[in-house]
């Protein structure tokens, strides 16, 4: 764990330049729109330790497969999100001396995101070795209203006359740090070099996904445009122009680079190129200033319905903010073909792919914050993927339109070849159902069943029916070789979470077959039709429900996670010596199969999800029960045990998971934020915060609240989206307050009654 970052309420600063901080650091700065976005690579050379990474969203790369021992169903490639076109980049020299942080001595150095307006920023002092001191500053952006638009501004200061020459580049020559045959992925096409534009157009070696970058450069000394013609050099996969301009002492010599990134991921591949130069010339007729004024309103109107404000806490301030801030963007909902990748577009790993994620944790985070159009697009991502997941648990043995969404995808194939997750982490199904009643909660709209809704649950309801099977020994259905969302268990039987979750999807997908029947009877004749759906599948569906073994132990009055966890040697987590933790890396894969540690929350995922199904003494009484075993070694687990531990009256033990969960980036908690940011967990710290303290639940379009201050704040108050309203939720150890920022009334539950608030309305708990 470290203490890098300054503290500030909207502010990510680091202060003083620390080249073994530099790859956390290029991941904390993370820039993007939801379409793209890039790690925060110092623009000039630097020859120390970066992890250069700019991605486009939607390319991906089938990148073959590595296993020993293949295994029928194994999928043959591991999707990548891919390295793209480095389009930022600028080389340096004053007085023939390059200009890389690595060599020369740093006397300043600050970098800043500030996340209200989405802006990366740096100023520093630098001495070269011939004895030449600069100040150099550096803005970067990419716009959130012009989704293929980004740009960069970098000011140099020379203290003494000097000359200066920049060469400004786009590189389409990359590599994906995470190859798995440290193969490049792009080819070239075009390059061109014409003045102040370069374009590069390179495409993948599979599928032909191309790429264009294309920028704009323009020189300006003392706010003044210079009218420097490049030498342009153009080679396979690159292009440059390289500017020569000699500054006085003081001068401020400023580069300003405009670009476009432009994929067949949206537009033709004929096009393509004429697209992104027509984007060029329309972008560049307006100034740096200019676009980054929108983008920042832009920023601001997100921020207008996501704040969590905290009152005396300026580090868990810093920290909520900086996760809402790269959720939003990580995924805007600009299309229904992207989703969020467990690193969003700040690292390689995962592959940038879609896992259940999406749904257990990111999902709650837009609906409740942002517009539901933008929640709606995620279902669409899986209801296109639909006839992929048939196809998958039909290679998988499973009939009659089954599906099975797969554990990892980028196009609704499976990419994942760990057998016990590829074929037993068959929960993530379960999550995809859960999103579309969550989604039909929070918005009302019970449509959207007619629109994908429906065939989505058909398919994941005959899933579940298909997966059980009777034992004529128990005189149940029992659901074998799964692995529950602790991946610290594999192949085990009837998980409970699974098998709950299972139960339900049967049951959710019968009920809103009679809605549907009952209220768009012609509608639905044509869906019935179309997924040859047949009325005795609701007495399957029904029977199996009736009969599902779901492990449990009454003495102790806990759901058992799985056959058999309560014969293990069952020590607590508290008496493992500190020295073994963490297990992942201090074990072997055998001795953490065999423990009954748990890597993230299982049982209690599922109480989570099903909170209304069970006692408060039933929450307490497993919460006690697998708190003690778990060792939340997934960034996932924490906010899940914070969120029940509020439920449940533990406001300290809440507390302690919250921050596990909150700075887990920002302050390095893992060992890993080198390597990309954890978004999930960052959905989870926001939940654990509107759900957790707050106690918020929209439930049939009710919204509840229960809030809790945790002792070490002051207050704290959160903005959010109901029935597309902007309502603010106020609370302090003095009480509650919420007000009505909509145009229609709204009812308020609290445990001490209910309150209805007019329009502008506020009312007090
Ligand atoms: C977790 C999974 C999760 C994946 C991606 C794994 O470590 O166990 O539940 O889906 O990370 O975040």
């Amino acid at each position: 764990m470290i203490d890098y970052f300054k503290a500030d309420d909207w502010k990510i600063i680091e202060e003083g330049f620390n080249p073994t901080m530099n790859e956390i650091a290029e991941s904390v700065f993370s820039i993007g729109n939801g379409m793209m976005g890039q790690r925060a690579n110092l623009e000039e050379a630097y020859s120390g330790h970066s992890l250069q990474g700019t991605y486009v969203g939607g390319v991906y790369y089938p990148d073959k497969t590595r296993v020993g021992w293949w295994k029928n169903g194994y999928p043959e490639y591991f999707a990548k999100v891919l390295n793209s076109t480095y389009w930022s980049g600028l080389r340096i020299w004053a007085n023939q001396e390059e200009i890389d942080l690595a060599k020369v001595t740093v006397l300043e150095f600050r970098r800043e995101l500030n996340m209200h307006e989405g802006l990366l920023s740096r100023t520093c002092r630098v001495e070269l070795k011939n004895g030449l001191r600069l100040r150099i500053e550096s803005k970067r952006f990419y716009s959130l209203i012009s989704k293929e638009y980004s740009a960069l501004k970098y000011s140099i200061t020379p203290e003494q006359g000097c000359d200066l020459r920049w060469e400004s580049y786009v590189d389409g020559d990359v590599q994906n740090k995470d190859s798995n045959y440290e193969e490049k992925f792009w080819e070239p096409v075009t390059e061109e070099a014409a003045g102040d534009n370069l374009f590069v157009q390179v495409r993948t070696k599979k599928l032909d996904w191309h790429l264009v970058t294309a920028t704009h450069t323009e020189l300006y000394k003392n706010q003044q445009c210079l009218s420097t013609v490049p030498a342009v050099e153009r080679r396979s996969k690159y292009a440059s122009g390289t500017y020569k301009v000699s500054a006085k002492a003081g001068d401020r010599i400023s580069l300003v680079k405009h670009a476009i990134s432009v994929s067949n991921f949206h537009h033709s591949t004929d096009s393509l190129l004429m697209h992104a130069k027509k984007q060029l010339q329309k972008m560049a007729a307006s100034t740096f200033e200019e676009h980054f004024h929108l983008s920042s309103n832009a920023w601001k109107q997100k921020w207008e319905t996501a704040d969590v404000v905290i009152e005396g806490d300026v580090k868990a301030q810093q920290a909520v903010r900086f996760n809402i801030f790269h959720l939003n963007q990580t995924y805007c909902g600009d299309d229904p073909r992207l989703n969020i990748g467990p690193k969003g577009y700040t690292g390689e790993k995962y592959g940038g792919s879609t896992y259940w994620d999406t749904e257990a944790y990111c999902l709650p985070f837009y609906l409740v914050s942002s517009d539901p159009a933008i929640s709606r697009q995620l279902l669409v991502y899986r209801y296109k993927q639909l006839d992929k997941a048939i196809e998958n648990a039909q290679k998988l043995g499973f009939k009659d339109g089954a599906a099975l969404y797969p554990m990892v995808t980028m196009n609704g194939e499976e990419c994942h070849n760990e057998w016990e997750i590829t074929f037993e982490e068959i929960h993530r199904n379960g999550a995809i159902a859960y999103a579309i009643k969550s989604y039909i909660e929070h918005t009302g709209d019970r449509e959207y069943l007619l629109h994908g809704g429906w065939e989505v649950l058909l398919g994941i309801a005959r899933f579940w029916s298909q997966r059980v099977h009777w034992s004529e020994w128990g005189q149940r259905y029992e659901m074998h070789g799964v692995t529950g969302p602790n991946e610290y268990e594999n192949n085990v039987n009837n998980n409970w979470y699974t098998n709950y979750l299972a139960r339900w999807c049967m049951d959710y997908t019968a009920t809103q077959y009679k809605w549907l029947l009952a209220e768009h009877t012609e509608a639905f004749k044509t869906l019935i039709a179309k997924t040859q759906f047949k009325s005795q599948e609701l007495e399957k569906w029904a029977h199996i429900s009736h009969n599902l073994y779901l492990p449990q132990f009454q003495e102790l009055g806990i759901k058992v996670q799985h056959d058999g966890f309560l014969e293990k040697e069952l020590i607590p987590v508290a008496d493992l010596p500190e020295s073994e933790r963490p297990l992942n890396q201090k074990w072997s894969w055998d001795r953490i199969l065999r423990s009954p540690y748990i890597k993230q929350a299982d049982v209690l995922q599922g109480f989570y999800f099903f909170e209304d199904d069970f006692s408060a003494e039933e929450h307490e009484r497993n919460f006690r029960f697998y708190e003690s075993y778990t060792v939340h070694e997934s960034s996932l687990s924490p906010c899940v045990h914070s969120i029940l531990a509020a439920k449940i009256g533990w406001t300290e033990k809440a507390y302690e998971m919250y921050l596990r969960t909150a700075r887990l980036d920002l302050d390095n908690y893992n060992n890993d934020t080198e390597d990309g940011l954890h978004i999930t967990s960052m959905a989870g710290s926001y939940l654990s915060i509107v759900q957790g303290f707050g106690g918020l639940r929209i439930k049939d379009q009710k919204l509840h609240l229960n809030p809790h201050c945790p002792s070490q704040w002051k207050g704290y108050e959160f903005q959010i989206l109901f029935n597309n309203a902007p309502v603010r939720v106020v609370v302090n150890p003095r009480g509650t307050t919420v007000l009505n920022q909509g145009s229609k009334a709204i009812q308020v539950n609290h445990p001490n009654g209910v309150l209805t608030l007019e329009a502008g309305e506020s009312g007090k708990f």
